[in-house]
């Protein structure tokens, strides 16, 4: 049985992935220091799948403790490195918290992966390393530009250090998945997103507000240049989002990656503006959502959304749920944990 490291397997998209991990025959091992995460999580991922991943409860800034963990595990086939943090806002207040949290413990996963026999890593990137595309949809051979906050920034050095390190490891196999806007939860719903306090993002923000926490949404801008002067995103269901990380590392397990380092864009393909995000969730939730449109948030780029062509047919993947699909197990998460 192939055994992978999922650092941040407690989180969001960390805890899908587990799941569509172990359903695929893979022996999970999860390290997370729970600094956004709750431990909970790993009962809702046994009852999903009836198996219980190994955790350990890690900080990886602690240099030390990375390197007598990887000591202890040489048999690793596999890491899929989730584990940093990831809020745009916070990271502009606080940018020293995230280069320490973000790169740091990037460079002590990688020196050790590349102690073990096999050196198979995949990288979780975002979408936000294109700043303001030039052009929609986005391509992964669009420009990085300059980035609009250290969370951004964290993610375009990280790409490089990965680049850079694979260029000078031919034996290190590594993916970037750049994430669009992930969104819902599993159908169980008994692992979803669990935001810690106000959420920063839409669709908590939509969900709680539809569940009574919060008194109204603030749509942040309807005077952009789309289609209803609100901004245009990739919704993508977390568990595609999940199950890409699977199909990337059995392409990196099997050899059938075309270089040492690729990059690959995970979204849908389709925008959509936040007006139709509420259009949607309205429809499938049967609520009407209370919301008031407010003044542009900064860094907020116009639109982003996927060209998944590199994904679809190098990769072999493709998402299959819709917007309507992700809204509603968002939805459904939302009631579960508000016991309604
Ligand atoms: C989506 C749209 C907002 C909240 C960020 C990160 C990205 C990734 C996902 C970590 C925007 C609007 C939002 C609200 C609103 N993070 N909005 N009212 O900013 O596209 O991406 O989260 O991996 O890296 O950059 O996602 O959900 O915050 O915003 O109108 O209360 O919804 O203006 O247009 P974003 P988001």
């Amino acid at each position: 049985m192939k055994k992978v490291l999922v650092t941040g397997g407690l989180g969001f998209i960390g805890s899908h992935t587990v799941v569509e991990l172990q359903e695929k025959g893979y022996e999970v091992v999860i390290l997370d220091d729970l600094s956004n995460s709750s431990i909970d999580v790993l009962a809702g991922i046994t009852a999903i799948t009836g198996k219980a991943p190994i955790f350990e409860k890690l900080d990886l800034k602690e240099k030390a403790k990375v390197e007598s963990f990887f000591e202890q595990h040489q048999d690793i086939d596999g890491v899929i490195h989730f584990a940093a943090s990831k809020a745009v806002g916070e990271s502009v207040e606080k940018p020293l918290l995230y280069y320490e949290n973000n790169i740091n413990t990037l460079v002590y996963v990688l020196k050790s992966i590349l102690q073990l026999p096999t050196q198979n890593f995949i990288f979780s990137s975002s979408c936000t390393v294109y700043g303001q595309a030039d052009e929609m949809p986005i391509t992964e051979s669009a420009p990085i530009k300059a980035a609009e906050s250290p969370y951004g920034n964290t993610k375009q050095i990280g790409e490089e250090i990965i680049k850079d390190t694979c260029r000078s490891n031919t034996t290190l196999n590594a993916i970037a998945l750049r994430y669009f806007n992930p969104i819902g939860a599993h159908s169980s719903t008994k692992i979803g997103e669990l935001p810690i306090g106000v959420p920063q993002n839409l669709v908590p923000f939509i969900t709680q507000t539809a569940a009574g926490l919060r008194q109204e949404l603030s749509v942040f801008g309807n005077d952009y240049p789309t289609s209803d002067g609100t901004c245009v995103r990739d919704y993508i269901h977390v568990v595609d989002l999940a199950k890409a990380h699977v199909v990337a590392l059995e392409r990196l397990v099997s050899g059938n990656n075309a270089d040492n380092y690729e990059t690959f864009n995970v979204g849908t393909g389709t925008g959509s503006t936040v007006l139709e995000v509420i259009q949607s969730f309205e429809k499938v939730s049967g609520q009407k959502l209370n919301y008031k449109f407010a003044p542009r948030r900064e860094g907020d780029v116009i639109q982003a959304f996927a060209d998944t062509a590199k994904a679809n047919t190098d990769l072999g993947w493709k998402a299959e749920r819709n917007l309507d699909e992700a809204l509603l197990s968002a939805w459904k998460w939302e009631k579960h944990l508000r016991n309604i």
